[in-house]
């Protein structure tokens, strides 16, 4: 080999080992490189773990916060209810209203169970303490009667009057079985309507008491005619008993002579004589009528308060009237007025006045009155006398002076 190919071989190598020196070099500063970049992931990655951790407890504190807060809020709101209700009387928290609600039924449910014997003599028709009756529908409970009080003797004929809604009429219905009481007393004729099975309130209906209403439909049938109607009760008896017990009613009513009218042929007040007629066919020892003269005239009432005062005293029939008017309550021996689902006062005709039989119009004051203090010692003062004392607030003051108890404005 000539000297300066050696040469040539010798430079050659030498850039070659320069180069490859530079290659490794490079390499190691990539092989760094990567380290430092890994390095670096492997930072990024701690610190956003880290970052997610702290924010996932973070969120875990918040959600505790919120749910302490939460509970602390519906804590205060069910106490502020509760102080509100105790205070206040406003509508009660449903836990509260459903306990003192329980408390209150389960205090007269044992009354209930106490019978009455020392009252229930053999004189009594009528008898009720404490009587209470709740209608719920869906969305609310009326308290119709909020424990009502009265006695009635047998062969008595008293009036209920009251302004609309006192609970007249859920009294009538009551007495005549076609409605439960919801708690307190309540006997007729010795029998504890509370307490009566299905069976013994159907036999009730039937043979204890007779039901006239206001309304003539509900009691006739149009297309009969008046004796056809009476028989309607009777269709059990034999036919020749039930015409002759149909025709002794009817003369009883004074309407013997229009027994083959048609209903519509009769009068108002001659249609209400049919219906007591037909109240009285399964001979009842009660007869209570709910606004009997309530669709008819001045004069026919008349003449229909005289059918009932004729079957009060000649058989003796007790009889227990609702009405609006207020000259027929002025001829019954007793009225008893009720106020807000409770028997409030009691008007008693005069000595003077039961001895004549009270004929049209009365101008004098018949009655006496009375007011009524229940089991509990509780008395109802109507508003008028309040405002006359200018009583406004929900205080009075009551003092003993000799023999009277005086009410005061506090
Ligand atoms: N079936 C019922 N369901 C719910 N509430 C009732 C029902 N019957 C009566 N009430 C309510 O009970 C209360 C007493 O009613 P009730 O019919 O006894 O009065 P009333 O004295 O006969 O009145 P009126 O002179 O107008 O006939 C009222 O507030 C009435 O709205
Ligand atoms: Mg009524």
């Amino acid at each position: 080999m000539s000297k300066k190919k050696k040469t040539d071989v010798v430079l050659k190598k030498s850039v070659v080992g320069q180069m490859a020196e530079k290659v490794k070099a490079e390499a190691a500063k990539a092989e760094e490189a990567k380290n430092t970049a890994k390095q670096t992931v492997k930072e990024t990655e701690a610190a956003a773990e880290d970052a997610s951790k702290k924010a996932e407890e973070a969120v875990k504190d918040a959600a505790e916060t919120v749910k302490e807060a939460a509970e602390n809020t519906a804590e205060a709101a069910k106490e502020t209810a509760k102080e509100a209700t105790d205070v206040d009387g406003n509508p009660m928290s449903e836990e509260i209203s459903k306990a003192l609600k329980d408390s209150f039924m389960e205090a007269y449910k044992k009354q209930t169970e106490g019978e009455l014997e020392d009252e229930l003599d053999d004189n009594v028709m009528i008898l009720c303490e404490n009587l209470v009756k709740i209608y719920k529908t869906k969305e609310t409970e009326v308290l119709a009667l909020q424990g009502l009080e009265l006695r009635v003797e047998k062969g008595e004929f008293i009036a209920i009057i009251g302004s609309s809604g006192s609970g007249k009429s859920t009294f009538l219905n009551l007495l005549g079985g076609l409605d439960r009481p919801s708690a307190g007393k309540l006997y007729v004729d010795g029998k504890n309507l509370f307490k009566m099975t299905e069976s013994q309130l159907v036999s009730y209906k039937q043979k204890t008491v007779g039901f006239v209403w206001q309304n003539n439909a509900r009691n006739l049938l149009p297309y009969l005619t008046a004796i056809q109607n009476v028989e309607l009760p009777m269709l059990f008896c034999e036919p020749k008993e039930r015409h002759e017990r149909a025709l002794e009613l009817l003369t009883l009513v004074g309407m013997a002579h229009k027994k083959d009218s048609k209903l519509n042929q009769l009068s108002g007040g001659e249609q209400q004589r049919i219906a007591i007629a037909i109240a009285l066919a399964n001979r009842p020892k009660l007869l209570l009528a709910d606004e009997p003269t309530g669709s008819v005239d001045q004069k026919t009432s008349d003449a229909v308060l005289d059918v009932f005062r004729k079957l009060n005293s000649e058989l003796g029939i007790t009889i227990v009237i609702v009405t609006h008017d207020i000259n027929l309550a002025k001829k019954v021996n007793r009225v008893v007025m009720m106020r807000d689902g409770k028997t409030s006062i009691e008007r008693i005709m005069k000595e003077e006045f039961v001895k004549e039989q009270l004929h049209g119009f009365i101008e004098e004051d018949t009655h006496e009155e009375y007011a009524i203090l229940d089991h509990a010692g509780r008395v109802q003062i109507p508003r008028e006398m309040l405002d006359e004392i200018g009583v406004d607030s929900k205080k009075i003051r009551m003092t003993v002076d000799g023999d009277k108890i005086v009410i005061t404005k506090a």
